[in-house]
């Protein structure tokens, strides 16, 4: 490990907990918005939402509408819809995602496809994907519809451009990318977007917001592909080194790939994308990528991301808003889980 791996990895002074205190009341509040939304009557529905729902993540993305529109004028009864929203979003996906990336573990609980099999969480997902949909239009939050219908679709996009790609032998960054943009940025983005959306009808300030969010989603993303190499299943609540058994080709190796001969890039991708990797693969490979700078490149790229985002807040006075949403900028970076 090179001092400035350890370096990094080691600067944790941002904690979520410190950031999200500025919208505390207004997230426990959330809370009850995010339950009511999700009730239904077909009783194995209701027991696997419920399974959802007592295991909750970060709420990262509720906390950035609420920061966001603290930010452009102040939180409101929109703001909690949109933070609704993108939560029902946010849990179709994951539920969606760990189908089609077959992990059996999430938020560090059985995933709904390894207790429910796939067929029931498929349905769990796209219940979840119409109640955050149907919440705007409830409201006749419109325009809340739009921005975040695109998120959806980009999501999708992302998600079916890596299936794409982990069949194909060559990956490069600009592919990478496009496909985290897409997949992960476009509803950190959409977030921010609605946030500001919530406060102000300043289409400048939606834009700042939503260049923001994007930003901090690439980050956020990045940094999610070194922790799959770097950290440890009981840390992150979701297995690690998945994205190699799904033959997935993220920055970290995209890096290290680039750095050596050519006939050991192929041996390399060979093995990852021979679909048969076995625990000594992966941390051979794992162990290529730390070898070969993978992780501090992908820390680096990480950090112009994060510096893109924090200079959309310059313009804005100074506030425990925006102090907090420029501590996120930074906690993407460097969170563990
Ligand atoms: C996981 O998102 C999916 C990615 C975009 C990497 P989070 O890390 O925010 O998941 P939870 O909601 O906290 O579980
Ligand atoms: C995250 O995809 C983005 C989504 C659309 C859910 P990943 O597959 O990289 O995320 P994790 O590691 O399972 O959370
Ligand atoms: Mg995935
Ligand atoms: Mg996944």
């Amino acid at each position: 490990m090179s001092a400035l791996y350890s370096e990094t990895e080691q600067k944790t002074s941002v904690t979520l907990q410190t950031i999200i205190e500025p919208v505390k009341y207004h997230l426990e509040e959330f809370q009850t918005y995010f339950r009511n939304s999700v009730r239904s009557n077909v009783s194995l529905l209701d027991l696997i939402v419920r399974y959802i729902v007592r295991q909750k993540g970060k709420r990262v993305r509720p906390a950035l509408v609420f920061l966001t529109a603290e930010l452009c004028g102040g939180i409101n009864e929109r703001s909690y819809i949109g933070a609704t929203m993108v939560e029902l979003l946010h849990t179709a996906t994951l539920v969606h995602d760990d189908v089609v990336d077959d992990a059996n573990e999430r938020r560090g609980v059985a995933s709904i496809n390894a207790v429910w099999k796939n067929k029931a969480a498929v349905l769990v997902g796209d219940f979840f994907l119409s109640r955050g949909l149907l919440i705007s239009v409830e409201n006749g939050e419109y325009d809340f519809l739009r921005v975040t219908s695109t998120a959806v679709k980009r999501m999708s996009e992302g998600e079916l451009l890596q299936i794409q790609k982990s069949r194909q032998k060559n990956t490069d960054e600009a592919t990478y990318f496009r496909i985290i943009a897409d997949k992960t940025a476009s509803l950190l983005s959409t977030c921010c977007e609605v946030g500001a959306m919530s406060a102000t009808h300043d289409p400048v300030v939606h834009e700042a917001m939503k260049q923001y969010g994007e930003h901090c989603g690439l980050a956020f993303q990045i940094r999610d592909d070194i922790l799959d190499y770097t950290s440890r299943t009981s840390i992150l609540g979701k297995p690690v080194g998945n994205d190699l058994r799904e033959k997935k080709v993220t920055l970290p190796l995209i890096h290290a790939c680039s750095v050596v001969e050519q006939s050991e890039a192929k041996k390399i991708i060979k093995l990852v994308k021979s679909g048969k990797m076995t625990n000594e693969d992966i941390s051979y490979v794992h162990d290529f990528v730390k070898r070969n700078g993978g992780i501090e490149y992908s820390i680096a790229i990480a950090k112009r991301e994060v510096d893109k985002a924090i200079a959309q807040l310059v313009h804005f006075p100074e506030s425990s808003a925006k102090r907090a949403l420029e501590q996120f900028a930074l906690y993407v970076i460097h969170r563990k889980k």
